[in-house]
């Protein structure tokens, strides 16, 4: 008899939505860490509402289908129902995690955001890209060549235990490719197209306004510190 277990959610997304409230417990949106309107000039406050309560509140409504649908299933041991459901927990899934690292990865100017301070984060962005602008047109570069929908990250790449920048397709994660998200960066349409238009370009370049570097540094140091203790 096949095995249903390897048709569960991969290690590396069970492992991130059960850091976000467990595989098995309904998921829920988690609130914006900040008003709606903290992002502005760079991002509205309408398209944040939108972004948070409407796109990610449908991720979240979708995984809990799939997870339901899916564990429907494995009491039946449905084989071929499992396999279908793959693309549903993926995509949803993905879509989650991913939004719930963006929201706590951004921060008005106002309240630092866009400052890298002094740091190991600051250090190993120096030593390997140079600075935080090459660094940046770095992202940028790789992330306007995205054809379709999908995301611009910087990560911890677990293979050199070093910063890299990647991208990934519509809702897939950076842990599906070996890597630690550190910051990301939500190409989509819907993250930009009101304030923007076409000129996804400019919502590039200016969202470096609003990063929260504080929040991507502590990702850093946990990411060097879980990379170190894999080579012990
Ligand atoms: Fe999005």
């Amino acid at each position: 008899m096949l095995s249903t277990k390897v048709l569960a959610p991969s290690k590396q997304l069970a492992r991130s939505l059960a850091s976000l409230g467990g595989v098995r417990s309904k998921h829920t949106v988690p609130d914006l860490p900040y008003d709606y309107s903290e992002l502005e000039p760079v991002i509205s406050a309408k398209i944040m509402q939108l972004h948070h309560d409407k796109h990610h509140a449908t991720y979240v409504a979708n995984l809990n289908v799939a997870e339901e649908k899916l564990a429907e299933a494995q009491a039946k041991n449905d084989v071929a129902a499992q396999v279908a459901l793959q693309g549903a927990l993926r995509f949803n899934g993905g879509g989650h995690v991913n939004h719930s690292i963006f929201w706590q990865n951004l921060i008005g100017e106002k309240n630092g955001g866009g400052q890298l301070h002094d740091g190991a984060l600051k250090t190993a962005i120096e030593q390997q890209f140079g600075s935080l602008q090459t660094l940046s047109a770095n992202v940028n570069g790789k992330t306007a060549g995205i054809m379709g929908s999908g995301w611009g990250w910087l990560t911890l790449n677990n293979a050199t235990g070093k910063l890299d920048v990647i991208t990934t397709a519509n809702q897939d994660m950076p842990s599906s490719v070996g890597h630690v998200p550190l910051l990301g960066i939500d190409a989509w349409e819907h993250a930009y197209y009101l304030d923007y238009n076409n000129v996804k370009v400019d919502y590039f370049k200016n969202i470096w306004r609003v990063i929260n570097w504080k929040d991507v540094a502590k990702r850093y140091d946990d990411a060097v510190a879980a990379y170190s203790a894999s080579k012990n």
